[in-house]
């Protein structure tokens, strides 16, 4: 079976002007953009690997982070983690056309915090992969253990993986 590729399917992101602003907003030591894409990337490569609606996953795995912090003003920490997956909802409903799944998975990627629930195996693999990105990232920043984050990270992603995969097992 051939797939689409990655880039054809992050095309009209990577071209949009609004989105490309990402490129300047800091996020966990480097940039949004390319934290979205590393995450895009893993959610691509996972949801082929399992079967998944992959080209909804890595839309909706694009733009889970499509907000500027000026967007927020004062309201940053603990507000700023439980709202902005709704703004990114916004502005990705504002350039792109959003189908319901690639909605619930942006809007519920910051789940438990979030109080909308990843709704299919797409919206949990996205929330586990994030997650695991973000320690990933923030700890290469912070202390630079780059190897030993890459294998601890990969080691709890599968762990995660595995226990969303047997908690919607039978699910959507
Ligand atoms: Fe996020
Ligand atoms: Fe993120």
């Amino acid at each position: 079976m051939s797939y689409k590729s990655f880039e054809s399917i992050a095309h009209e992101m990577l071209t949009n002007q609004k989105f490309l602003r990402l490129a300047h907003e800091s996020h966990h030591g480097i940039t949004r953009l390319d934290h979205s894409l590393n995450v895009a990337r893993k959610v691509y490569k996972y949801a082929i690997k399992l079967n998944l609606d992959y080209v909804s996953a890595t839309r909706a795995a694009i733009v889970h982070d499509f907000f500027t912090n000026a967007e927020f003003l004062s309201n940053h920490g603990l507000i700023q983690g439980v709202v902005h997956p709704d703004i990114a909802l916004a502005n990705a409903r504002g350039e792109f056309e959003i189908n319901d799944k690639e909605a619930n998975m942006i809007e519920s990627h910051m789940f438990p915090l979030s109080v909308v629930m990843p709704k299919s195996k797409e919206a949990w693999l996205l929330t586990g992969v994030d997650k695991l990105q973000a320690i990933y990232e923030y700890a290469s920043y912070k202390f630079n253990y780059r190897k030993a984050t890459d294998r601890l990270s990969y080691a709890l992603g599968c762990m995660i993986l595995f226990a969303f995969f047997m908690i919607t097992k039978g699910g959507e």
